[in-house]
């Protein structure tokens, strides 16, 4: 399936895609509020949003943002549209994150550039898709927890192995 992946920042038209698509396929799904479509976190200065497109639209999105005075990365709002699902587009979307920090690629859309060295790559990860992050090695870290009633694992991926 063509797939094309493309790094984002908020000021871009496609961002509005991605709120929609957040809500449609991961927050309401979820019961979470409508609120959660946008967080502080995704105009900060270190925030980036890449997205799967295909023929065009929107069918899958992370958003990543790098921890101010650390080497650490989060991704958040991993999510790919239901009927997409289990086609290995998910895999595509983190396997691009994970090979950009590696290869310390620049990430440049039409306003940012990030070019920081990142050794480790996180996220609090859902019950649910635990064995997903674990199929791309990602390691479980510290206890279970719960956020927004969901129980979570925050999961690592060590960029220099
Ligand atoms: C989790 C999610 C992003 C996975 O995306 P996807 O495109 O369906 O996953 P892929 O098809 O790329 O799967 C890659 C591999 O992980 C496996 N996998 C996918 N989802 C899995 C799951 N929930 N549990 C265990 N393994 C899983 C696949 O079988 C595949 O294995 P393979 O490489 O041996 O074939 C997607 O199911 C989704 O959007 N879920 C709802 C939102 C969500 O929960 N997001 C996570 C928030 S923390």
């Amino acid at each position: 399936m063509e797939i094309e992946l493309k790094w984002i920042d908020t000021e871009e038209p496609l961002f509005e895609k991605v709120k929609t698509h957040r809500w449609i396929n991961l927050l309401q799904p979820l019961g979470m509020p409508f609120d959660y479509i946008e967080g502080p976190n995704d105009r900060h200065p270190n925030s980036f949003h890449l997205v799967a497109l295909r023929d065009d639209k929107v069918v899958g999105s992370c958003s990543l943002i790098s921890v101010e005075g650390s080497d650490r990365a989060k991704f958040y709002q991993m999510s790919v549209k239901k009927e997409f699902r289990g086609k290995g587009i998910g895999k595509k979307i983190l396997l691009e994150v994970i090979s950009t920090l590696k290869e310390k690629k620049k990430i440049k859309t039409k306003n940012k550039l990030f070019e920081k060295k990142i050794n480790v790559l996180f996220c609090n990860g859902i019950q649910f898709a635990i064995g997903f992050y674990e199929r791309l090695n990602f390691k479980k870290v510290g206890e279970v927890f719960v956020q927004g009633g969901y129980e979570h694992y925050k999961m690592e991926y060590d960029l220099n192995l």
